[in-house]
């Protein structure tokens, strides 16, 4: 095993020495000339935003989508390649609905649709038909805050507010869950109600990365909402 310290490079440069299998150093040129050549042509690529919404000229690739998004009807000609998280942000310009990783290893794109909170940059508009949506515009409004918004905002759950549209989606459909009775990994009872307790939220929650770190703030604002000790 290599530590991680200054003798990391003399080992990694002794194993390079006595590995024959290892290639040689001028097939790693020539992977670095590939990769120059590579980078340029990528200068021609399209940008991020053309690919986030690619423009539906191809009748063959493209589907209208019939949505309701925050309580009010949408209709979307849209690219059948399109994620719920793209339509939502670059075709109807809901920006609060955040792109973190754009793989669902974030979750700060998390909306809630028909009542169950999804990661809306792992799935197609297109499957959405005729489906509930709502974003964090839909929760409430600078006058009138959610009270999972309001409790964010007295516990400071957030510090730069990037993850927070997706943490109060998510935090909001977990009340929800644990009110239907769907257990989670850690639910002991399976038989009564489930409590909101902070490991049943913290576990429901561990989908909602925090680069900032705001978690215990997050719980607190949870357990206020859901009425039970952080
Ligand atoms: Fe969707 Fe990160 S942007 S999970
Ligand atoms: Fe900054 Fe969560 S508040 S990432």
């Amino acid at each position: 095993m290599y530590k991680n310290d200054g003798r990391i490079f003399a080992d990694i440069h002794d194993l390079w020495w006595e590995n024959e299998a290892l290639p040689s150093l001028s097939s790693f040129e020539l992977s670095r000339r590939g990769l120059m050549a590579g980078t340029a042509a990528a200068a021609t690529l399209p940008t991020v935003a053309d690919a986030a919404s690619p423009a539906p000229s191809d009748p063959a690739h493209t589907a209208k989508v019939a949505v309701e998004v925050n309580g009010k009807p949408e209709q979307l000609v849209l690219d059948t390649r399109t994620t719920l998280l793209d339509a939502l942000r670059e075709h109807l310009h809901l920006t609060g609905t955040k792109k973190g990783c754009d793989h669902g290893q974030c979750g700060a794109c998390t909306v809630i649709v028909d009542g169950r909170r999804i990661n809306s940059c792992l799935t197609l508009a297109v499957m959405h038909q005729g489906a509930k949506v709502t974003t964090i515009e839909g929760l409430g409004t600078p006058d009138h805050l959610h009270p999972m918004q309001a409790a964010f905002v007295k516990h400071d759950g957030y510090q730069c507010g990037y993850c927070t549209p997706g943490q109060i989606c998510s935090a909001v459909a977990v009340l929800g869950e644990i009110e239907a009775g769907i257990p989670s990994h850690v639910t002991e009872d399976l038989t009564g109600p489930i409590r909101a307790t902070n490991m049943e939220m913290r576990e429901r929650m561990s989908g909602n990365i925090c680069r900032c770190g705001a978690y215990s703030n997050i719980a607190e604002a949870m357990a206020e909402v859901a009425g039970e000790k952080a």
